[in-house]
């Protein structure tokens, strides 16, 4: 069934794009219905007019805590009748006064592979610990920094040569298809849950199914 979907985002805007064209191709029957700001005069909001999305700033500094300001992302996402939220890039953590008006239905998209690497400069972070694959997640938001139950991984090789630049560019390719498919797997009803467990049903197919080593192993 086709959402009615809120984007939160506080920087470019790549996974919104990645999000509206999805939408706009029919690959996920859900539309984005507004586009939410912290941050004024970011790339994602010219990205939202482009495509006729309202965008709309709501500047956490004008709030005296995080639960005011909380409060106002919730009485804007209810008057856009939203269904399920979308943190996209969303660099603010949330309080339940967001989560309790919206239980399991708000996502976010992380750029590691939690449980590893939560929180900020997390390409940086895996490069330099010396993984050998990195990736992104998206998750249910919980009251946690990047704690949620997991709903899909998509891994990269980190190369010897990478770069911080380079590897982020990676995994953000990567973060644009993972993201769209867990908003149609919700908006299907196929995500069950089972204590932390995200559970697909009916399960993917098993041609869907990869596996990967890093360097290449001959199996
Ligand atoms: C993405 O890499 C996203 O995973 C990350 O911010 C970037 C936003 O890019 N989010 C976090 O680090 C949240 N913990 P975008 O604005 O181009 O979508």
């Amino acid at each position: 069934m086709g959402l009615r979907l809120g984007v939160l985002v506080s920087g470019s805007g790549s996974n919104l794009q990645a999000i509206i064209d999805a939408s706009e191709k029919g690959f996920i029957k859900s539309k984005i219905c507004v586009v939410i700001s912290n941050v004024p005069n970011v790339y994602a909001l010219e990205r939202a007019k482009k495509h006729n999305i309202p965008a709309i700033v709501i500047n956490h500094k004008d709030f005296p805590s995080r639960e005011a300001f909380d409060q106002a992302i919730v009485d804007k996402l209810k008057e856009y009748n939203i269904d399920l939220v979308v943190m996209a890039g969303f660099l603010r953590v949330i309080t339940n006064v967001l989560l309790d008006a919206f239980p399991m239905k708000i996502l976010n998209i992380h750029p590691a592979l939690l449980p590893s690497f939560p929180g900020l400069h997390v390409q940086k972070k895996a490069l330099e610990y010396g993984c050998k694959f990195a990736g992104c997640t998206v998750h249910f938001a919980d009251n946690g920094v990047d704690t949620g139950p997991i709903i899909i991984q998509g891994i990269v090789p980190i190369l010897d040569n990478d770069t911080e630049e380079t590897l982020s560019k990676r995994i953000l390719s990567v973060e644009h298809k993972i993201y769209p498919q867990a908003i149609k797997l919700y908006e299907e009803g196929r995500l069950k849950i089972s204590g932390r467990r995200v559970l697909i049903d009916p399960p993917l197919s098993p041609d869907e199914k990869t596996f990967l080593t890093n360097p290449l192993t001959e199996l």
